[in-house]
C-alpha cells in the first residue's frame, strides 16, 4: 500500500519523468518488445512505427503520479483505458511484464536519480495502478462472459456479408462460426477484430465502432481504407477491404467501449464527420427501434457525395420519423445542391435555431480536428461540456 512517503518521493520525481520524455518511452517500447516479442501481437505495430502510441502510457503514468493524492480524477480516464485494454484482451500476467520493463527503463536512463527509495516508490505506484485496472478489466471480462451470446478472448466469426458503404468505406457483417448468439452491446461501442494480414509480421488487433443496432444475432462493423496500406498505414484496413471476402473467418473479441448512447429523456444531436458517422448509425436505429419522442438531429459532414456513407439508411430512418437531418460536403462534386446539402465545413451557427441548444444532449465522432471544432462551436452557442460526449479514433486525445 502506497505511504506519504511514497507519494513525496512520486510527486518528486514527476520532473524526471516529464524531462526524460520521448527517449523514456522509446527506450521503453524498444526494450518491452526485445525481451518480449510475443507482445507485438497485442500491440499495434503501426502505432508503434509512426510513434503515435507510444507516449500514451506514459502521459498515464504521468497524470496519475499527478493526481496520486486524488485518483477521483482519473476515472473516467480509468474507465476508458480498461475498456481499450479489453479489446486486446490483455491479461494480470501482461501488467508484470509491462511493470518490470517501466522500472528498469527508469533504472537505466536515469540511474543516479533512480536510488532505491525511488525504485520502492514507483514500484508500489505501479502496482496499486495496475491493480485499479486488473479489477476493472476483470469484472468487464466476467460481465461479457456471463451475458446471454457472451464469451471472453476470441471467438470465430464469419464474414457473412461485405458491402461498400462509399468510395472509402466497407461494411462487414459478422455471423459466429458456432452459429451461437451475439453479446448485445451499448450502441456507440466497438468491436474488436484480431487478424493477421498478408503484409503484416505479427498479428494485428484494431477495433471498429459496431454500425448497427444490437440484433443478438450478428454484428455489423464498417471499415475505412486509410492511407496506402504499408507498414505505417492502413495496414489492416487495405487488408480487410482488398483480401477478406464473404465466407471467410476472423477472430472476434467483445464488443467494448466507454462512449455510448444514454438514455436521458432529453433531444439527442449526433455529430459525426467522415467515417466517424459508424458510431452514429448503431445509435440513429437504437433511437428509431426505441420510438425516441423526444426530437433527434443528426449532423454529418464529409468530403463530398462519393464519401457520404449510409445515405440510403440515415435518410430512410430520418423520413420515417420526421428527424432533422443537415449534410456539408467540403468539396462537393455536383454542385447544383440537388441533394439539400451546404458547402463548407460543418458551420453551426447557420442552424443555432434548430438545436437544442439549452438542454440537448450532443455525440461526436470524427477526426480530432473537427471534434475540437465542433466543441469550440457548441461551446460558443452555449452548450455546457456535461451534455458534449465524444469518441476519438485510435490513441485517445483530450478536446
Ligand atoms: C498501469 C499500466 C498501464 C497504463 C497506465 C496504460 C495506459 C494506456 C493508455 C493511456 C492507453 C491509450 C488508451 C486510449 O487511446 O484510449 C493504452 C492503450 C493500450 N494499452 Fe495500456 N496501459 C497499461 C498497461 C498495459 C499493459 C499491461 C498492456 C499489455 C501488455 C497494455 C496494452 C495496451 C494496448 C495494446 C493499448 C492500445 C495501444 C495501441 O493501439 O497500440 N497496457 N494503455
Amino acid at each position: 500500500m502506497l505511504n506519504n512517503n511514497h507519494i513525496e518521493i512520486i510527486k518528486s520525481t514527476i520532473p524526471l519523468l516529464e524531462s526524460a520524455g520521448p527517449a523514456l518511452t522509446q527506450h521503453f517500447y524498444q526494450r518491452m518488445f526485445s525481451h518480449n516479442p510475443e507482445l507485438k501481437d497485442i500491440f499495434n505495430m503501426t502505432h508503434q512505427k509512426t510513434g503515435r502510441q507510444s507516449v500514451a502510457l506514459f502521459e498515464a503514468v504521468a497524470a496519475y503520479a499527478k493526481n496520486i493524492e486524488n485518483l477521483g480524477a482519473l476515472a473516467t480516464a480509468v474507465e476508458r483505458i480498461a475498456h481499450k485494454h479489453t479489446s486486446f484482451n490483455i491479461k494480470a500476467e501482461h501488467y508484470q511484464i509491462v511493470g518490470h520493463h517501466l522500472i528498469e527503463t527508469l533504472r537505466e536512463l536515469a540511474p543516479e536519480a533512480f536510488t532505491k527509495e525511488v525504485e520502492e516508490a514507483w514500484t508500489e505506484a505501479y502496482l496499486f495502478l495496475a491493480q485499479i485496472f486488473i479489477d476493472r478489466e476483470e469484472e468487464l471480462y466476467q460481465l461479457r462472459e456471463k451475458a446471454t451470446g457472451g464469451w471472453r478472448g476470441t471467438r470465430r466469426f464469419v464474414v457473412s456479408e461485405k458491402r461498400p458503404e462509399s468510395e472509402l468505406v466497407m461494411s462487414f457483417v459478422l455471423t459466429p462460426e458456432d452459429g451461437g448468439k451475439v453479446l448485445d452491446y451499448q450502441v456507440g461501442q466497438y468491436l474488436g477484430i484480431q487478424v493477421t494480414p498478408s503484409k503484416a509480421d505479427n498479428v494485428e488487433i484494431r477495433q471498429y465502432s459496431l454500425s448497427q443496432a444490437p440484433n443478438g444475432s450478428h454484428y455489423r462493423i464498417s471499415v475505412k481504407k486509410e492511407g496506402k496500406g504499408t507498414e505505417q498505414q492502413g495496414l489492416v484496413s487495405h487488408y480487410l477491404h482488398d483480401e477478406v471476402e464473404v465466407g471467410h473467418a476472423v477472430d472476434v473479441l467483445p464488443p467494448a467501449g466507454d462512449f455510448f448512447y444514454q438514455e436521458s429523456g432529453k433531444p439527442v444531436v449526433l455529430i459525426s464527420a467522415g467515417v466517424g458517422c459508424t458510431p452514429m448509425q448503431a445509435m440513429l436505429q437504437k433511437l428509431a427501434e426505441e420510438n425516441k419522442t423526444d426530437p433527434v438531429t443528426y449532423l454529418h459532414a464529409c468530403e463530398n457525395e462519393l464519401q457520404h456513407s449510409f445515405i440510403d439508411e440515415v435518410e430512410t430512418i430520418v423520413a420515417a420519423k420526421g428527424w432533422q437531418q443537415n449534410v456539408w460536403y467540403r468539396s462537393p462534386v455536383n454542385l447544383d445542391g440537388s441533394n439539400n446539402s451546404s458547402v463548407g465545413l460543418m458551420d453551426l451557427a447557420q442552424i443555432k435555431d434548430t438545436l437544442p441548444i439549452h438542454f440537448g444532449e450532443f455525440y461526436t465522432c470524427g477526426p480530432v480536428a473537427f471534434m475540437e471544432n465542433v466543441v469550440k462551436q457548441l461551446e460558443a452557442l452555449g452548450v455546457g461540456r456535461d451534455r458534449i460526449h465524444y469518441e476519438v479514433f485510435g490513441p485517445h486525445a483530450n478536446l
